[in-house]
C-alpha cells in the first residue's frame, strides 16, 4: 500500500495510452501508477509520478518492477507468458493471470480454446509450411484466406488478406523465415464488426457495456458507435452473455472486450483482449464508469461500477497521424470554436503517420449526427486528411 493514501499500489507493464487512461481514471479513485515504460518519452511516462524504465520482456526489470505493487496489470500483451509464469509461481498478484493472457497474446491458442469450447469461431488453421497453407485455401476456396501473425500484431499490423495461391505462398515462406508464427483463417462474410465489453473481478462479478459497432480501416479501428446502430436486441444481449461466458470460462480479471464479426446469420468471435480497449474509450465520457475506472475496480477486486450510458448515442473517433504538417494546437482551437460539444483526448505522442494519437467523443440523441460530428472533428484534428 502506497503509506501516504494507505490505498494500493497498482503497477501497468507499459505505458502506451492505455496506462495513460488508466493512470487518469486511477487519479479519481485516489492511486497512483507505476508505469513500466520502454521508452523515455512515452504516453503515460509523461503524466505518471511513479515511471521505471527498461523492457518488459526482461525478467528482472519486470521482478524488481512488481515488488510492492498489489497487483500488476498491463497496457499491451507484449510480455513473455514464461516470464509472467516465474512471477506468478514467486507469488506476484498478475491480472490477469498468465493462463488467460495467453489467449490474448496467442491468436493460435485462442482459436483452438474458444473453438474447442464450442464458441462460434472461423475456419481456421496453423500455418507451419506454405504446404499447410495452400491445403486449407483449397478448404476455402471462395472465402479466400486471412493470414495472421499469431502473436505480436495489433492495428492490423500481422494481418494479410490473400486469395492468390502464389501470393499465399510467397507470403507464408517470407514471414516463416522471419521467424513469425502463422495461422490462417477463412475470410468471413461479415457485414460489420461489433465489440461486446466486460469485466469481470476476483469475485466474480462481472458488468457488461452495451454492445458497439466498430468500424476499422486497413486493420486499425477508426470509429465506434455506441449501441451498435439497429442490433437486435436479443443479438445483443446474445453477445453481452458470450462475452461474459468467455471471461468466466478463461478466468479472466479485469476488462475483457470481444471483437465479434456480424453475418447474417450469426456472430462469429473475431480476438479477445484483456485490458481497456479502444472498441471501449468512448466509456470515458459516455458511461457512468469508464473502462479505465472498472479495469482498476476490478483488478483490485473492488465491486464494479454502473456500466449505463450517459445518452441514447455516442460516437468515438479515433485522431490517426497523416501526413499534413501544420500545427496540432492551431486545430485545437479550430475544433472548439467548431463544436464546443466534441470531447478531446490526446496521448502526448509525436505525430507519425498511421499512428493513433487521441480520439474524440460526442454524445446525443441521435446515432448517425454524433458519428458525423465525431468524424469532423477527428478529421480537424489529423489536418484534413
Ligand atoms: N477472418 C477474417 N475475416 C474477415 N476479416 C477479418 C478476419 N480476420 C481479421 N479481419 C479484419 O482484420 C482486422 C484485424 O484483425 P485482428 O485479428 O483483429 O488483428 P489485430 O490484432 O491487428 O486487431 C479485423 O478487425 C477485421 O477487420
Ligand atoms: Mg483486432
Amino acid at each position: 500500500m502506497d503509506p501516504q493514501t494507505g490505498l494500493p499500489v497498482v503497477g501497468v507493464v507499459g505505458a502506451g495510452q492505455l496506462a495513460r487512461m488508466m493512470h487518469q481514471a486511477a487519479i479519481g479513485l485516489g492511486q497512483s501508477l507505476r508505469i513500466l515504460a520502454e521508452t523515455p518519452a512515452s504516453s503515460a511516462g509523461l503524466v505518471a509520478a511513479e515511471v521505471r524504465h527498461g523492457p518488459a520482456d526482461d525478467l528482472a526489470v519486470l521482478r524488481d518492477f512488481a515488488k510492492g505493487c498489489q497487483v500488476v496489470t498491463f497496457d499491451h500483451e507484449q510480455v513473455p507468458a514464461e516470464h509472467l509464469a516465474v512471477l506468478a509461481a514467486e507469488g506476484v498478484p498478475l491480472y490477469p493471470s498468465p493462463q488467460a493472457l495467453v489467449f490474448a497474446q496467442d491468436k493460435q491458442a485462442m482459436r483452438a480454446r474458444l473453438g474447442a469450447e464450442g464458441y462460434p469461431v472461423p475456419r481456421w488453421a496453423s500455418v507451419g509450411s506454405h504446404d499447410e497453407a495452400l491445403a486449407f485455401l483449397a478448404e476455402v476456396p471462395q472465402a479466400g484466406v486471412v493470414l495472421k501473425a499469431a502473436r505480436g500484431g495489433y492495428d492490423g499490423r500481422g494481418v494479410w488478406f490473400l486469395d492468390d495461391a502464389d501470393h499465399l505462398a510467397e507470403t507464408v515462406d517470407q514471414l516463416l523465415a522471419q521467424g513469425v508464427p502463422l495461422i490462417a483463417e477463412e475470410r468471413v462474410p461479415l457485414t460489420r464488426e461489433l465489440a461486446a465489453v466486460v469485466a469481470r473481478s476476483p469475485f466474480g462479478q462481472v458488468a457488461a457495456w452495451p454492445v458497439v459497432e466498430t468500424v476499422q480501416q486497413d486493420g486499425m479501428c477508426r470509429e465506434v458507435l455506441a449501441p451498435a446502430p439497429g442490433l437486435a436486441d436479443d443479438r445483443a444481449l446474445a453477445a453481452q452473455e458470450l462475452a461474459i461466458r468467455i471471461a468466466r470460462d478463461l478466468e479472466v480479471v479485469g476488462v475483457l472486450a470481444v471483437e465479434l464479426f456480424e453475418t447474417p446469420e450469426a456472430l462469429v468471435v473475431n480476438e479477445l483482449a484483456m485490458r481497456p480497449h479502444n472498441s471501449a474509450h468512448w466509456t470515458i465520457d459516455g458511461s457512468r464508469t469508464s473502462q479505465f475506472e472498472q479495469h482498476l475496480r476490478a483488478i483490485l477486486d473492488y465491486p464494479l461500477g454502473e456500466t449505463a450510458p450517459l445518452a441514447p448515442a455516442v460516437a468515438m473517433a479515433n485522431v490517426v497521424g497523416g501526413s499534413e504538417p501544420g500545427s496540432l494546437d492551431e486545430r485545437l482551437h479550430h475544433l472548439f470554436a467548431a463544436d464546443p460539444g466534441v470531447k478531446v483526448h490526446l496521448y502526448g505522442k509525436e505525430p507519425r503517420p498511421g499512428r493513433k494519437l487521441g480520439h474524440v467523443t460526442v454524445l446525443g440523441e441521435e446515432i448517425q449526427a454524433v458519428r458525423e460530428r465525431a468524424r469532423a472533428a477527428a478529421e480537424t484534428l489529423q489536418g484534413g486528411v
